[in-house]
């Protein structure tokens, strides 16, 4: 079952120009489609990634996924609840760590998760307990005492997705949550993501870390100026560009790149500093061959790594071409 299906979803910002002719003004509207007719579906216990450059349409996007900026045309239900219709039940089962929030920065850590579990009418017990485990589970516990005006963006950033996270959401939405962040705190909650998805919650992700959405998501959306241009598995959107894969050769001798350019299965050579880059379009079949050349020009192999298409790699290609699937 779906838990969010988005469809024909736009926004149009109007950018006014103005003209000075001679002493009048004369203005013209251009639209921006920031956001233009996208689809998709998001699965129930999902972790759905949505990458695109910046300017994309992903902030937009999550902002009308959650209510706060309304749709100039189209519609977005979770777990069969409109958005904009029925705006109550959407509150209660998601959790929003938009791109830009901010904690009260006057109060502990701790008093700002009191403070959202008292909006949400959590019993004091049940609030405590929940803020104590979050606390804890994201090493905030600590710090708990401290005023978040003292508090590092890492240290912020986790505690913005404790109080996403105090009200059990069944469908969280995260923009961009690893961003500028040392590795510890982006491990943390790299970490945490997966647990909490694991545990059955829909996650809703954008990022620029392409080694997050690698590992993490389970489908990726890819946006660019306002389209969807590409939807598939981590998997399957790598296998789009094959010619990635490669081969990368090095030699204890100064070795002629032309020979290796003649073997059947190689597509393109580029020499490297004690040996080559070559790109392939079967591994293996160039690996027999390359040892068969190796081995009949008395060459010796210092190293030798084959290389998977990356996510980045795939990604700047779809991007550059519009690939779209
Ligand atoms: N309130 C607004 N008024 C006018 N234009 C806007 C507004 N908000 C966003 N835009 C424009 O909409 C487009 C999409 O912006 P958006 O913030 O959704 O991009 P993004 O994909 O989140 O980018 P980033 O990776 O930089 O966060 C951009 O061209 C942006 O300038
Ligand atoms: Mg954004």
């Amino acid at each position: 079952m779906e838990a969010i299906l988005v469809k024909e979803l736009s926004k149009h910002f109007f950018k006014s120009k103005k003209k000075k002719i001679g002493k009048r003004s004369s203005g013209s509207n251009t639209i921006i489609r920031a956001v233009d007719a996208i689809s998709f579906t998001v699965n129930r216990g999902e972790i759905f990634g949505f990458l695109g450059p910046n300017g994309a349409g992903k902030t937009t996007t999550i902002r009308m996924m959650t209510g706060v900026l309304k749709p100039t045309k189209g519609n977005i239900k979770i777990f069969n609840h409109d958005v904009w219709k029925n705006p109550i039940p959407i509150k209660q089962i998601t959790g929003n760590v938009p791109e830009e929030a901010n904690v009260y920065l006057e109060l502990t850590g701790w008093q700002n998760l009191m403070f959202i579990g008292e909006i949400y009418g959590i019993s004091k017990k049940d609030r405590e307990e929940k803020a104590e485990n979050l606390l804890r589970k994201f090493e905030l516990y600590e710090k708990g005492k401290m005023k978040t005006k003292k508090y590092s963006k890492g240290m912020k950033q986790r505690l913005l997705l404790c109080m996403a996270l105090m009200t059990n959401p069944e469908v969280l939405f995260l923009d961009e949550p690893t961003s500028g962040l040392d590795v510890q705190s982006a491990r943390i909650i790299k970490q945490l993501i997966k647990e909490f998805n694991e545990k059955g919650m829909t996650i809703f992700l954008t990022t620029h870390d392409m080694e997050i959405a690698n590992e993490l998501c389970h489908r990726i959306a890819i946006i660019n100026r306002g389209k969807i241009i590409s939807l598939d598995t981590p998997e399957n959107l790598k296998k789009l560009t094959q010619e990635y894969l490669a081969i990368d050769c090095y030699f204890n001798e100064a070795i002629n790149i032309n020979g290796f350019e003649k073997l059947t299965s190689v597509k393109e050579v580029q020499g490297v500093k004690d040996g080559c880059h070559i790109i392939v379009e079967d591994v293996n079949k160039a690996l027999f061959e390359i040892m068969e050349y190796v081995k009949s020009n008395n060459l010796t192999i210092k190293q030798i790594n084959t290389h998977q298409p990356r996510l980045e790699d795939v990604f700047l290609k779809i991007i550059e071409r519009g690939v779209s699937n």
